[in-house]
């Protein structure tokens, strides 16, 4: 992408109604625009960060067995009158009347729809486990929407919902589940810590919240110092195979919201417990029958004889892990994007635009980008040099490619690291080697 011919509306200054680093960096770097209290347009930049993010998730929900279907965002109320949630759900609830006095309602989860698709289609034991998500915008009507896209009013979640034979085997749904949710966020950079949460509202038995480390977080947590340096995607997963010895041995290594913490029954020596704040970004939740009872979703068993379907849900906070990883991935300059939810892999950066040999340099090096498959925004407008360098930095792409009149004489460009601030002075060649043997 040119930046010549791109939409990128940067904000120099502070924008004042951002308090926290994360929201002050998406405005600021031209990724998304408020149009009321909690809800926002996805500008070019913020839209390609968006669909990785996405991306990741679903790939790490098909690779654990999950299979992908779109809801839509209206409802109609008499479903929810189902379960009885219609009246239960509040204020939060955003209610909309049609043209045929119907009562309607802008989706804040799908537990009732999926029960009910799940219902009138799915007839046998046979048919079990299955595992439907969608990726959805979704509306709920915060109170204190703040912290940009952290705390919408609309926001984009993964939301999964599970449906077995029996507490046993949904177990192990949920156990693959808990599998993916540490793939999906380590594959974004993030470290995500489960930590056992309260049921809540949608009750039942066994629940957990998936939680990043930042000191902007809404919680207050404790865990292990073990945690900090475990690296999920080093082991090799067999999503068919048994991961309750997996999952044990993970949740072995202490974490809990402070709500949850106790200090006296804390297993942790004092040495090792950290204190930090943290970020949900997902929330897994085995709940039993509590929908699928009075929704009576049942399917017939081995002999026959109607069964009630064990369901579970798992939901991942996609727009605000926008934000999130923003929030653990910084600096003065701008955001740091880990590579693989970067907008673009490279910023490729014309020092003087209008200079022939510059100007040819930086054609032949994005024709060479694109050929091997790297996002490359180059940048050739006529802006300073300082200016572009303050953009780039900025937007935070992985690597910035500068081509500049002085090393260009020689054949030379400087590579530079966004996340370390390395430069080093190459060929062309060794530019192009380097930037394309790394993944991603
Ligand atoms: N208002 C919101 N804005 C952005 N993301 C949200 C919001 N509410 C929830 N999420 C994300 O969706 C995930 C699943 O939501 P859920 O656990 O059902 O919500 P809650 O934590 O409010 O009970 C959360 O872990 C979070 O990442
Ligand atoms: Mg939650």
């Amino acid at each position: 992408m040119r930046l010549s011919r791109y939409f990128l509306p940067t904000i120099k200054e502070n924008p004042s109604e951002a308090q926290i680093v994360s929201h002050r960096l998406m405005l600021r770097a031209g990724m998304i625009r408020q149009e009321a209290a909690g809800i926002y347009s996805w500008l070019p930049l913020g839209f390609r960060v968006l669909k990785k993010i996405e991306q990741i998730v679903r790939e790490e929900q098909d690779r654990a067995g999950a299979i992908e279907v779109l809801m839509p965002t209206i409802q109609p109320a008499d479903l929810w009158r189902t379960s009885g949630r219609y009246d239960d759900y509040g204020k939060e609830m955003l209610r909309i009347v049609d043209r045929h006095e119907r009562d309607m309602l802008y989706g804040p989860t799908n537990e009732e729809m999926i029960t009910e698709i799940f219902r009138t289609s799915v007839k046998s034991y046979k048919d079990l486990p299955l595992n439907l998500y969608h990726i959805q915008w979704k509306f709920r009507d915060e109170v204190r929407p703040r912290f940009g896209v952290m705390r919408g009013r609309e926001f984009l979640m993964k939301d999964a919902y599970s449906f077995d034979l029996d507490a046993t085997s949904a177990r192990a749904s949920y156990n693959r589940m808990f599998v993916a949710y540490l793939r999906t966020y380590a594959r974004m950079g993030l470290k995500a810590i489960p930590m056992r949460a309260d049921t809540g509202p949608i009750g039942g038995d066994l629940s957990h919240e998936f939680i990043i480390l930042a000191d902007t977080g809404e919680s207050e947590v404790y865990c292990d110092a073990a945690w900090l340096d475990a690296d999920v995607l080093k082991q090799e997963i067999d999503f068919k195979s048994d991961l309750q010895p997996l999952v044990d041995e993970w949740l072995s290594k202490y974490a809990a919201t402070s709500e949850m913490h106790d200090a006296a029954k804390c297993p942790v020596a004092p040495d090792r417990l950290r204190k930090a704040r943290g970020i949900e970004v997902g929330h897994i939740f085995y709940f039993g029958t509590k929908y699928s009872k009075p929704m009576g979703a049942t399917v017939a068993g081995a002999n026959g004889e109607p069964v009630t379907v064990e369901m579970g849900s798992y939901g991942i906070g996609v727009s605000r892990l926008a934000g999130a990883i923003i929030e653990a991935s910084h600096d003065e300059a701008g955001i740091v994007w880990p590579d693989a939810v970067a907008p673009f892999d490279v910023a490729l950066v014309n020092l003087r635009t209008g200079d022939a040999k510059c100007d040819a340099a930086c054609e032949d090096l994005y024709a060479r980008l694109a050929k091997a498959g790297k996002d490359t925004l180059y940048a050739d407008t006529t802006d300073s040099a300082g200016a572009k360098f303050a953009t780039m930095d900025l937007i935070g792409l992985p690597w910035q490619l500068v081509v500049g009149p002085r090393g260009i004489a020689n054949g030379k460009v400087e590579l530079k690291r966004r996340r370390t601030g390395e430069r080093v002075e190459m060929s062309l060649d060794e530019a192009m080697n380097r930037l394309t043997a790394k993944a991603g």
